[in-house]
């Protein structure tokens, strides 16, 4: 299965004036996603509140999140970021009761540590599992030494923001499970990448957003609850939005809905919604089988390209240990980054090392620009 490369990149203009390989910051603007924008606009404008169709684009959305995650939409909730989502999920949580302690990692996001280290308030002990010698890699027996009987939650980054590692998640969801803890993803590195069935993967809560590989815009994170309606957490965190029924408006009673639905609370980002149930529909058409084939391609001929250079990969090069991102260590990293801008290639770093994230968009020539523009930059990249 394979992608028509010229008829899906005359969906994105920016790629006939930009080499865009930032995707892993922000996903490039579809026609498609630009016309469902209109759509929400063109409703403000002529019939000023459309709630109807305004909550219909939610449950749209939420339908495309359970078809993207290949789970039911009502085990799927919705947020303004990852980081709501993470709040609502940590409210549920009483670490002052029996397991105090949340494992994380070397490799997270910061929102998520950051998050993690606010519960010490509530009684939280915040361990964290760190990488070996090599900076690229947490070895199982790490996490082995850190989860015990003590442990409430185990918290993971599938693909690490900073260097592209993608950790094996099997082994360490298994121990964790074992050891009587809960396992948090965070999945928003990897969701849009690539195939990503969450009932399979059998953590308990996976979170990620849409602006990035989902093509979408700010405004909307999600997560998805294992089973739902069996899971026992519920979040101290609600609203209306959140209520078993949203339209009884009851000021005397909080009744949570069963489903995913109770880490909602408020108003949800409509605009947002529109955009962003089209993003995942785009990618959804396209099969995202062939986008993970056309994200190893696109990697391997950056590991390629780099190696037969001289020069030196962060990211490890086995495509089963990274996600579409390969970091590339450099000298001056932010001056790479500007040099790249002045020949219109679009990329961005961390750690004073280059990312290169490409999707399903970008093709060979796209590849080619972005190794001759750093062959004229060559001072500037590490050997
Ligand atoms: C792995 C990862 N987690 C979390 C976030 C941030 O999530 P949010 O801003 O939606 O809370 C990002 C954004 O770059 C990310 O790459």
């Amino acid at each position: 299965m394979s992608i028509d490369l010229p008829k899906i990149r005359q969906e994105f203009p920016l790629l006939r004036t930009r080499t865009y390989l930032n995707s892993c910051s922000y996903g490039a603007l579809s026609r498609h996603v630009e016309a469902a924008f209109e759509k929400y606009l063109d409703l403000r404008r002529t019939h000023g509140s459309s709630w109807e169709a305004w909550i219909g684009e939610v449950k749209r959305l939420r339908a495309n999140l359970g078809r993207l995650l290949e789970c039911p939409a009502g085990d799927v909730s919705l947020s303004a970021s990852l980081s709501d989502s993470v709040n609502a999920l940590a409210s549920s949580f009483d670490p002052g009761q029996g397991r105090d302690t949340i494992v994380t990692t070397d490799f997270d996001f910061p929102t998520t540590s950051q998050i993690w280290l606010a519960q010490r308030r509530r009684g939280a002990r915040i361990l964290r599992a760190r990488t070996d010698e090599s900076g690229v890699a947490i070895p199982l027996a790490h996490f082995e030494a850190l989860i015990d009987d003590r442990t409430l939650l185990v918290s993971l980054p599938y693909v690490c923001y900073r260097n592209g590692v993608k950790l094996d998640l099997e082994p360490i969801i298994r121990l964790a499970h074992e050891r009587g803890a809960s396992v948090f993803v965070d999945a928003y590195q990897i969701v849009g990448t690539a195939p990503l069935s969450a009932p399979d993967l059998g953590a308990d809560f996976i979170a990620g957003g849409c602006l990035k590989y989902l093509l979408g815009t700010a405004g909307i994170g999600f997560m998805y609850i294992r089973n739902s309606t069996q899971n026992a957490r519920v979040p101290v965190t609600t609203g209306w939005f959140a209520q078993a029924d949203i339209d009884a408006m009851d000021i005397h009673r909080n009744e949570p809905s069963s489903t995913a639905r109770r880490f909602e609370s408020g108003t949800p980002n409509v605009s947002a919604a529109y955009a962003c149930a089209a993003g995942i529909e785009l990618l959804l058409d396209v099969g995202l089988a062939a986008v993970r084939e056309q994200a190893a391609h696109l990697t391997g001929l950056i590991v390629e390209g780099v190696r037969s250079r001289g020069w030196q990969l962060v990211t490890p090069a086995a495509p089963d240990r990274h996600g579409s991102l390969i970091a590339i260590a450099a000298t001056d990293a932010p001056a790479l980054v500007r040099a790249l801008a002045a020949d219109d290639i679009v990329v961005s770093d961390r750690d004073n090392n280059l990312r290169v994230s490409p999707h399903f968009y970008n093709d060979d020539g796209d590849i080619a620009r972005l190794f001759d523009a750093l062959e004229k930059n060559g001072r500037l990249l590490a050997t």
